[in-house]
């Protein structure tokens, strides 16, 4: 069962009129488009936005660092590749009993997470697990490249998940991939396969039409069976919390399910599509803003880079406010999205 749930977002936001100065776009192009009016670009690495949503997931479950088993960090934007950014949050947090690892399953990492964090309690061998979604994809753009600059952002958002004797928790899962499509949406050169005559810093490339056809397919899909493998009836559905990577997307998919927009939380105007962290955030805001009722159920659904796909149907617990309240901030900086992405490309070399 989930019992505690936090977000971490970088104050510096990058807005359409910004990057109507860095490429040839349009704020109506990118509202009308995706729905996107601003995102966030981070100062600081992933693990600290990871260990700032961490931390107030663990006050909102009443739980100290020290309690958690498993700590399992969903990102594709890793501070490092060695060690994995989990047990740098691991370190940052005080999880001292906690076994950690990375998992990269793209904008669907959250949910793959989930469904691992909730099958190891299941068999006992995990009481209480953190999971966290976390990116830095700022990190990855060119912010004169416009198929991709306009889409992502940087953020972080985390559950506390425990093995409770509560009834609900997760009703039904699915899982997809498909590899043989893995270049439409791909970071080249970030590995192995990496030529040092490349010589340049990688970056997002994404066939984003073929990108978005299968995203609506999976996603509508993965969504519509975890709600029949629950045994679901389309008016038990209380809220839909999907995947943020484009309005026309998450549309697509609450029309598959036949949920009206009452019944879908987006917050993808504010923060763009910040891969593994949309949902965890996405359901921060949601039981701040009260959509999630006690008992209440949810339905997730993500797709993303792989290619990879995720969806959950989910009971929620008794309570939806936080037991305590982290104090848990990023350090402060007073420099502009603009500002921090000129520094990144004087590093880089990635364009601005
Ligand atoms: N500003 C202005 N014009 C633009 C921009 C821009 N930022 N981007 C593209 N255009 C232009 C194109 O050049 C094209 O012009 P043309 O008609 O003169 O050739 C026109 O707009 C239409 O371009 P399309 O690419 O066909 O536009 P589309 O409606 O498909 O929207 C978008 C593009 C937003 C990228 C969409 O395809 C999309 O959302 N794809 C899915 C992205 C996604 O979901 N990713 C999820 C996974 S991310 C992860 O896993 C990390």
């Amino acid at each position: 069962m989930i019992t505690g749930w936090g977000m971490c977002v970088p104050p510096s936001v990058l807005t359409n009129a910004d990057l109507e100065t860095l490429t040839d776009t349009s704020d109506e192009w990118i509202v009308t488009r995706t729905g996107i009016a601003e995102r966030r670009i981070s100062h600081v690495d992933t693990s600290e936005l990871a260990a700032v949503a961490a931390a107030k997931a663990l006050a909102a479950a009443g739980i100290e660092a020290g309690d958690v088993d498993l700590l399992l960090l969903a990102t594709c934007t890793p501070d490092r590749l060695v060690p994995s950014t989990a047990t740098t949050v691991q370190d940052r947090i005080g999880a001292t009993r906690a076994a950690a690892m990375d998992l990269n399953a793209a904008c669907s990492g959250f949910l793959y997470a989930l469904a691992v964090a909730d099958q190891m309690i299941e068999a006992g061998s995990v009481r209480r697990a953190l999971v966290v979604g976390a990116e830095k994809l700022s990190y990855w753009l060119d912010f004169t490249d416009r198929s991709t600059s306009v889409l992502f952002g940087d953020g972080a958002g985390a559950v506390v998940v425990e093995a409770t004797e509560e009834p609900g928790g997760l009703l039904a899962f699915e899982l997809g991939s498909d590899g043989s499509a893995g270049d439409i949406l791909c970071v080249r050169d970030s590995g192995t396969e990496g030529r040092p005559s490349a010589g340049r810093h990688p970056i997002i490339s994404m066939e984003g039409p073929a990108v978005f056809r299968r995203a609506v397919d999976a996603m509508g899909e993965a969504a519509a069976t975890v709600v029949e493998r629950a045994g679901l009836a389309l008016d038990e559905i209380d809220l839909l919390i999907p995947h943020q990577a484009n309005i026309r997307i998450i549309d697509a998919t609450a029309k598959r399910l036949g949920l009206d927009p009452s019944r879908v939380f987006v917050n993808i105007a504010s923060y763009g599509n910040t891969s593994a962290a949309t949902i965890p955030m996405a359901l921060t805001e949601a039981l701040a803003a009260g959509r999630v009722a006690p008992g209440g159920v949810l339905v997730f659904a993500a797709f993303g880079g792989g290619l990879t796909w995720a969806a959950a149907a989910y009971r929620w617990g008794a309570r939806t406010e936080p037991i305590g309240v982290s104090a848990a901030e990023l350090p402060e900086h007073g420099a502009s999205a603009l500002q921090i992405l000129a520094s990144n490309a004087a590093l880089f070399g990635t364009g601005v």
